[in-house]
């Protein structure tokens, strides 16, 4: 968003008024150049003003940005060249920009960069080297770097990162890393950012995450890890954030998390977990959440749920257990304490019978699916008190007869789904199935007959 806040108001700048400008540019402010379009080695015969403050460059020709681009610019500010096929920077290009807060290069070619480069930026707020094809960055390539905010090195190939290269950068608030090729972080990779908020990781090739590593990051409330190759996550690596609102680990390598695991996250909104191969959850695992509403378990190896699992989301509105198919049996509580739920998603796993007071105080629950389980009858109880329950599917099951009062007492149920199950039946027609759906519709046709009639007597 900052990013196009800040597009704007430099294209804001250019459209001001105009001033004699190069050919090949547009100079509608007198600080500010854009151009497009030319060789990138060739920027220096645009004969731009050394004191511009803006300059923004793009859909630029392949070649390399050459040492004398920008001389004698010591009042640039910000300096913008991307989209174009920038495959490499000679050293000291950027020597005489003293003054710059912003340097993007996104969406070039760029393999790799000199050591010190940009070692005359002290004053850079905001570095985007993302979109690109970085392989490696050399240790103290940010060091003198102590005013940034914020570092995008997404969406490039970097494979290794050096310990100590963010050492210096105490004032970041947005680290990008998203899409490389990182296997591993080095000890003490993230020992100086106490003021971050925003770290994305996510779409890499991380296959731990090790203990201490998130350990000074006291301010984060961003933290995304989801689609890398995570297979262990060191217990209480989330116990010293605080802050966190947001932590994504969804689609990883993970079988097994640590015991109260999140246990101190009690600032998550949004926690993902879903298309992880986990065998089994741990009985505590999560702390009181008062702000996380929704939670996926789907595509999981899990063979069955701890009873109370869930107690501390009181404010969980929807859960998903769901696409697990050795998902065979759910303990007596396990949905205890959901009290807030209005949706239960338990489809296509491998249920073959359910406790009767798998769902008792679940006051608030309107949604129930059981569909495509291996479900051979239900529990005369199942539904007992949900009195605000709309919807119930249990189609594709082995359902042979429903207990007769099984949806009795369910003033707001408007759907029943039974198709796809394997009624038994003595005239060999289904007939009984059919005498079923038709029984539990007509009752709930009834209900909601007398329920407006009462309804409109009452208005008079
Ligand atoms: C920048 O330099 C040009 C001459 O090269 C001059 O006309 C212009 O007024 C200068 N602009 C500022 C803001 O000093
Ligand atoms: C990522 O790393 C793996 C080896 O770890 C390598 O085979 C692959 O080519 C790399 N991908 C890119 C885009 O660099
Ligand atoms: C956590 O957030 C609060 C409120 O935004 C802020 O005052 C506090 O400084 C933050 N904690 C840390 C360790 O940054
Ligand atoms: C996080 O939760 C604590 C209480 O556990 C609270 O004091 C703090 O303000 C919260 N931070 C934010 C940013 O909401
Ligand atoms: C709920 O959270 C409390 C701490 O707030 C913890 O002691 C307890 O073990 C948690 N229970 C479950 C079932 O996770
Ligand atoms: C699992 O649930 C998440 C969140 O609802 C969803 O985005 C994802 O597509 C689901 N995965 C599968 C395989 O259905
Ligand atoms: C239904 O609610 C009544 C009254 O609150 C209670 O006595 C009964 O045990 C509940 N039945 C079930 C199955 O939860």
């Amino acid at each position: 968003m900052l990013r196009g806040t800040l597009l704007c108001a430099v294209l804001g700048l250019l459209r001001a008024q105009p001033f004699p400008c190069p050919p090949a540019c547009k100079c509608v402010f007198r600080d500010a150049a854009q151009c497009s379009g030319g060789d990138v080695a060739r920027i220096s015969a645009l004969g731009l003003p050394t004191n511009l403050t803006h300059i923004l460059l793009f859909g630029m020709g392949r070649g390399v940005l050459q040492s004398h681009s920008f001389s004698g610019m010591t009042v640039l500010q910000r300096l913008m060249i991307s989209d174009s096929h920038i495959s490499a920077v000679a050293p000291g290009t950027f020597n005489d920009l003293i003054k710059l807060k912003t340097l993007r290069l996104s969406r070039n070619k760029i393999t790799h960069l000199p050591g010190a480069l940009l070692d005359k930026m002290v004053l850079l707020e905001q570095l985007f080297l993302d979109h690109n094809a970085l392989r490696g960055i050399d240790q103290n390539m940010f060091q003198k770097l102590v005013n940034l905010q914020e570092l995008a090195l997404n969406q490039n190939q970097l494979d290794f990162l050096p310990a100590s290269l963010f050492t210096n950068l105490e004032n970041l608030k947005l680290l990008d890393l998203s899409g490389n090729n990182l296997t591993h972080l080095p000890k003490g990779l993230l020992g100086a950012q106490a003021k971050l908020e925003r770290l994305l990781l996510h779409s890499n090739r991380l296959v731990s995450l090790d203990s201490g590593l998130l350990n000074s990051l006291g301010a984060l409330t961003e933290l995304q890890f989801h689609r890398n190759h995570i297979r262990s996550i060191a217990p209480g690596a989330f116990d010293r954030l605080p802050n966190l609102s947001s932590l994504t680990l969804s689609r990883n390598h993970l079988a097994f998390l640590p015991s109260a695991l999140f246990l101190h996250s009690h600032n998550l909104t949004l926690l993902t977990l879903f298309e992880n191969p986990l065998a089994e959850l741990p009985g505590v695992l999560f702390g009181e959440m008062g702000g996380l509403q929704e939670l996926w378990l789907n595509r999981t190896q899990l063979r069955t749920l701890p009873a109370a699992a869930f107690r501390n989301l009181s404010r969980l509105r929807s859960l998903g257990v769901t696409l697990s198919p050795r998902l065979s049996a759910l303990p007596q509580g396990a949905f205890q304490g959901l009290g807030e739920l209005q949706v239960l998603a338990l489809h296509s796993n491998g249920l073959t019978a359910l406790p009767d007071g798998l769902l008792r105080g679940l006051g608030k629950l309107r949604q129930v699916s059981l569909r495509r389980n291996r479900l051979r009858a239900l529990p005369r109880a199942l539904f007992r008190n949900l009195s605000s329950l709309e919807s119930v599917q249990l189609d594709h099951n082995q359902l042979e007869t429903l207990p007769g009062d099984v949806f009795g007492a369910l003033p707001r149920l408007t759907e029943v789904l039974l198709g796809h199950n394997s009624w038994r039946c003595d005239c060999g027609l289904g007939v009984q199935a059919m005498i079923t759906v038709i029984i539990v519709f007509a009752m709930i046709k009834i209900g909601q007959l007398f329920r407006k009639l009462i309804r409109e007597r009452a208005l008079g």
